[in-house]
């Protein structure tokens, strides 16, 4: 039974690759929707990948959101990649304090025995702050930083959810409806097609600051997320995904 089911996996891992056109994919077994533990594993084989990939010196970029959090709790020192640097990928988003990235990076750097910087900016921002933030030279020096990063991991989430738990004003949770956003990722929202239709205005990493010579991963899982998955890598924008079975058979029947 125990070789039928990893079988199984492998079998799923391969369907998704092809779909989503990606270089790797990892499927956890279960449904993080139903199991909470399952998230915990999907951050423990992310760990594992990102230790098969990492260089000494490298600098990693992450997201927030409870599934990054996972990640965190189960980091374990990189002990085969010396001197890597943790920087969260962009502002707080709205999330409350456990869920952004600025308190998981420098939870996953303790637990890596990395080091970590951290982004102090108050966010959504205005056009006005925008612009006087971003030429603060302490600013500039970390979104360089990010800019530079040769690693990023990322969550997914429902659009919807995701409005919700940032508490986005009625205009914005409006624009999301109306735009038929389906997908979150970096503060990002992305219709059925992979459009953007919102997008929340805040430093660090930007969506084209993304490209093909950084490892991108993204780790997103549970029945509920099959539809975000997929608007996410409508136009390929990473080229990892750690997931679980729940979303993968979802994704793979009805999407
Ligand atoms: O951007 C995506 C969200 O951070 C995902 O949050 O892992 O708590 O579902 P979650």
């Amino acid at each position: 039974d125990f070789i039928k089911e990893v079988s199984g996996i492998r079998v799923l891992e391969k369907q998704l690759r092809e779909k989503l056109n990606l270089d790797h994919v990892v499927v956890v077994p279960g449904d993080s929707d139903e199991l909470p533990w399952v998230k915990q594993e999907m951050g423990r084989a992310c760990v594992h990948y990102l230790k098969s990939i990492l260089v000494s010196d490298s600098i990693i970029a992450i997201t927030g959101g409870t599934t990054m959090a996972a990640v965190a709790e189960m980091m374990t020192p990189l002990t085969g990649s010396p001197n890597c640097l943790f920087v969260p990928a962009r502002g707080g988003l709205g999330e409350r304090v456990e869920n952004q990235a600025n308190t998981i990076c420098a939870e996953m750097a303790k637990k890596a025995k990395g080091d970590y910087r951290l982004l102090y900016v108050p966010d959504p921002l205005s056009e006005k702050t925008y612009q006087s933030i971003t030429s603060e030279p302490s600013i500039i020096e970390i979104l360089n930083l990010i800019k530079g990063s040769d690693t990023v991991i990322h969550g997914i989430g429902n659009a919807l959810t995701m409005a919700e738990r940032r508490k986005a004003s009625p205009e914005q949770v409006e624009k999301i409806k109306q735009g038929q956003a389906v997908g979150e990722a970096f503060g990002y929202y992305f219709n059925q097609q992979g459009e953007i239709v919102h997008k929340v205005r805040t430093v660090g990493l930007q969506l084209e600051d993304l490209s093909d010579s950084q490892h991108v991963i993204a780790v997103a899982g549970g029945e509920s997320k099959a539809q975000a998955i997929a608007s996410y890598f409508k136009p390929a924008k990473s080229n990892v995904l750690i997931t679980d079975e729940g979303a993968a058979q979802k994704l793979l029947r009805e999407i």
